[in-house]
């Protein structure tokens, strides 16, 4: 059984809700499997990860189980397939839940072995309206609805009717999961702490390791291993991504991992790290000075990246859209472009031209944020449900037709990240060359605007410094 937390009214709640959103739109059977094994090799497995729509609405992380939820009428059943007790493969993998123990534990309607699954199924569809199921989260799930839908239809002359409509049932879950409940929040909030801390660490390691000097030199992988410490040390199943630990010019790689290069005194690390707590992810990025000391040149960009995310934290708040955040942030970090000359003015202009030139895109090129939540690039749309397609420029100019932005409200929760990375390139200042920075934290929208979850980590660089020094 899992370890983590399990208030069963939280996810009964949430069934509750799923099954009222069906009905509303006509009603039928979800059915929701939970993420296979994956295996490594021989009779290695990958760490399990349950999958996060089916943990949403069961709070259940163990493999071999499906969720139905039956939506009809205005009765909303739900029942739990799972793995059998069995008291050998028990000694080897850990104790099961088993379905009789199901519906007490998890507040489930009903519960059987998954052993008799694909027996049930076709009852369990028959003469419903439609059926629901995620359609493209689980390979090989739609054919096995369709041998189900194919036993309902054999059976039509005996009297059964046949779903006659198929949807995503991603497509209401994700709306759902946008808007973190109290409960999620709660949780973030202290996988924010905890990922907060392990970057604390690392700087202090940072400078500790290269002031006190270590046989062979600090490497990034050092770093990384303070960080897997302090999450795993404070309860974390895992971390939320694969980090990244990047010294120096390895920090303008924007999908860089914890190498073994060499971090020297005088250089930036770039490490973006965050821990997984009870399902619920984390994401910070933090860029400081090895050895505890901006350089001047690195202060100058670090400060524009620092003001731009400001910016980008002023914008977030509720009523604005999901893009404000990044075009305040794009703006502060061109015009920090234009002042120190990574961008001569003569050649591209004022503020205005270059961000209608997308010539920034030399230093700045991915989006400030994206949703987090049960995974790190968590679901929702981001533009508005129910708006109308509008003529917009797209990432390479073009004009396209898009649907506004998303309109932030209360619950929500995003990263905020803007990032400078300077290649050598001609005509850019020397000074400059091979830097990356980025500071990225997480934000939870609140009524008035936002609430950062990761700031038990410093982000102005004195104290940065400070924090190194102590
Ligand atoms: N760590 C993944 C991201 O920042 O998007
Ligand atoms: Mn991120
Ligand atoms: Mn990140």
């Amino acid at each position: 059984m899992s370890t983590l937390s399990n208030p069963i009214a939280v996810y009964a709640k949430r069934r509750a809700a799923i099954g009222r959103a069906l009905i509303k739109a006509g009603g039928g059977v979800a059915v929701l499997p939970t993420a296979p094994e994956s295996p490594r090799n021989r009779d290695s497995d990958f760490p399990y990860r349950h999958d996060s729509y089916f943990y949403y609405l069961t709070g259940f992380s163990e493999p071999g189980a499906w969720l139905v939820i039956e939506a009809r009428g205005k009765a909303v059943k739900s029942t739990l397939f799972c793995r059998p007790k069995d008291l050998e493969r028990e000694i080897w993998d850990g104790i099961r839940l088993g379905p009789e123990a199901a519906p007490a534990q998890l507040g489930v309607d009903a519960a059987f072995s998954l052993d008799t699954l694909d027996a049930q199924m076709p009852e369990l569809l028959a003469n419903q309206p439609a059926v629901w199921f995620p359609f493209a989260t689980h390979k090989g799930l739609e054919t096995q609805v369709d041998g189900w839908l194919g036993q309902v239809r054999a059976r039509v002359r005996l009297g059964a009717e046949c779903p006659q409509s198929q949807h995503d049932l991603c497509k209401p879950l994700d709306e759902m999961r946008l808007v973190k409940d109290a409960h999620e929040i709660g949780i973030l909030r202290r996988a924010g702490a905890i990922s907060a801390g392990a970057h604390v660490r690392a700087m202090q390691t940072s400078s500790a390791m290269l002031r006190n000097g270590v046989p062979g030199g600090l490497r990034e992988y050092h770093l990384e291993a303070e960080l897997l410490h302090e999450f795993r040390r404070h309860g974390s199943e895992f971390p939320a991504y694969t980090g990244i630990v990047a010294a120096g010019a390895n920090a303008c790689v924007l999908h860089y991992r914890a190498g073994n290069a060499e971090l020297k005194a005088g250089q930036l690390c770039l490490i973006d790290a965050g821990c997984e707590l009870e399902g619920y992810a984390s994401d910070i990025t933090r860029t400081f000075p090895a050895d505890g000391r901006f350089s001047p040149a690195q202060r100058i960009l670090y400060d524009i990246v620092q003001a731009s995310q400001e910016a980008a934290i002023a914008a977030t708040r509720p009523g604005n859209r999901f893009i404000d955040p990044h075009n305040a942030a794009t703006r502060v970090l061109v015009e920090g472009m234009l002042d120190t000359g990574l961008l001569a003015k003569a050649k591209h202009g004022s503020v205005d031209d270059v961000l209608e030139s997308g010539a920034y895109r030399q230093f700045y090129m991915h989006r400030t944020g994206h949703w987090m939540g049960m995974d790190v690039h968590d679901c929702g749309d981001y533009t508005e449900p129910g708006s109308q397609p509008q003529p917009e420029k797209d990432a390479l100019g073009q004009m396209v037709m898009r649907k506004p932005s998303r309109i932030l409200k209360a619950g929500m929760v995003l990263t905020i990240e803007p990032g400078l990375y300077v290649r050598p390139a001609k005509g850019v200042p020397k000074k400059f060359w091979d830097i990356g920075i980025r500071i990225e934290d997480d934000a939870l929208v609140t009524g008035q605007g936002c609430e950062l979850m990761t700031r038990g980590v410093p982000v102005k660089a004195g104290e940065i410094e400070a924090l190194m020094r102590a």
